[in-house]
């Protein structure tokens, strides 16, 4: 594939894996439309159990293949019946036989860490190995995991931003899931590296807001230490850690969370979110509570700001608009600058690149 299948002025590379689904969203004989860096596309669980991507739009008369129905290891356009395997290659035609040259494009697939990862670039470049490592999402158990996906309209790097200034938690979530409320008064510490860019906040003897008292009965007071890892495009894991003051991190009441955000268009992404945690994992009323209180806090807190955000940035570009910077916007700088460079370096003909620099 070369990079001119993106429609429009690249906004995102496409040598990357991105989220196009949670594996819960796709049950055997299942299929997902979703639209990802402007591209159609039905992913649909084979009876195999594997999955596949394919262009959402019939060869023939261009119908979505995602309103189709799953056969076996192939999926049936659902207007004139014509099959196609994971390949994207045609394996029946109901009107002779089976056409070669009728081939949609299908995209490389990799079902990890209870997600689905799919490369939007070329194929032969797609290596799973860069996919990073999300491990602590497979190894929760039910009752210490949750996970949900919600719509935003606003371009992702806008999310992104969002999850790499915490700081909007002390003001924007205060009467929700905000920690200490001290945030904002500490420093953030951003740290490079070949693969990811951190950042961290470390509080330390700050009291409980209202929300973490429900959650952490037996603290009063704590040291919160918050971790942000970012990945190339929009791959990033939250550390929210609360210690008993003056306690090493390895005894803290620790969650670990995943945010996956990926594209669709230039002005929408899907963000697609998991809990974790390290405590009381077996009660499932505490797991509904958590994963209840979050999601409600992004759909009515940072989804609509998000979105206002866009809409008041209209079709303008970030940089163009002069944004005010101040030092806590560092890490999420850092990001654009190093998602700039990698879209960039694809325009320019580059090696595309996937997590990795
Ligand atoms: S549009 Fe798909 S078979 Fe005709
Ligand atoms: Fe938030």
């Amino acid at each position: 594939m070369s990079r001119t299948q993106i429609p429009n002025e690249a906004y995102a590379p496409t040598g990357a894996w991105y989220v196009a689904a949670l594996s819960s969203e796709l049950s055997v004989g299942g299929i997902v439309a979703r639209t990802v860096l402007d591209h159609p596309v039905a992913l649909f669980r084979a009876d195999s159990g594997q999955v596949f991507a394919l262009e959402d739009r019939c060869p023939h008369r261009f119908a979505p293949l995602s309103s189709g129905v799953v056969k076996g290891d192939s999926v049936q356009c659902p207007y004139h019946g014509l099959e196609f395997d994971g390949t994207g290659a045609c394996s029946r035609n109901p009107y002779g036989p089976v056409l070669r040259a009728a081939t949609i494009r299908a995209y490389p697939v990799e079902e990890r860490h209870r997600a689905l990862w799919i490369w939007m670039g070329e194929q032969g470049q797609a290596n799973p190995a860069l996919i990073p490592d999300f491990g602590f999402l497979a190894e929760a158990p039910d009752t210490a995991f949750s996970a949900g996906y919600m719509h935003v309209a606003a371009n992702y790097e806008l999310i992104v931003d969002n999850i790499m200034d915490l700081t909007h938690t002390d003001y924007l979530h205060a009467g929700s899931i905000a920690g200490t409320g001290m945030v904002h008064k500490v420093k953030p510490f951003t740290s490079e590296f070949p693969d990811r860019i951190e950042v961290c906040w470390f509080a330390p003897d700050v009291p409980l807001s209202p929300f973490h008292s429900q959650i952490y009965s037996s603290l009063e007071r704590a040291d919160q230490l918050v971790r942000i890892e970012w990945y190339l495009p929009g791959i990033m894991k939250l550390t929210a850690n609360f210690m008993p003051c003056g306690r090493p991190e390895e005894e803290a009441f620790s969650n670990t969370n995943a945010h996956f955000i990926t594209p669709e268009t230039k002005t929408s992404a899907h963000y697609f979110f998991a809990a974790t945690r390290n405590y009381s994992r077996e009660d499932i009323k505490l797991n509904a509570f958590i994963a209840e209180s979050r999601e409600k806090a992004f759909a009515t807190e940072d989804k609509p700001i998000i979105e206002l955000v866009q809409n008041r940035m209209g079709s303008g570009d970030f940089w163009k608009l002069k944004p005010l910077l101040l030092g806590v916007d560092e890490a999420a700088v850092r990001v654009r600058r190093r998602l700039e460079k990698a879209t960039r370096e694809e325009e320019a003909h580059a090696t595309p690149r996937g997590s990795g620099f």
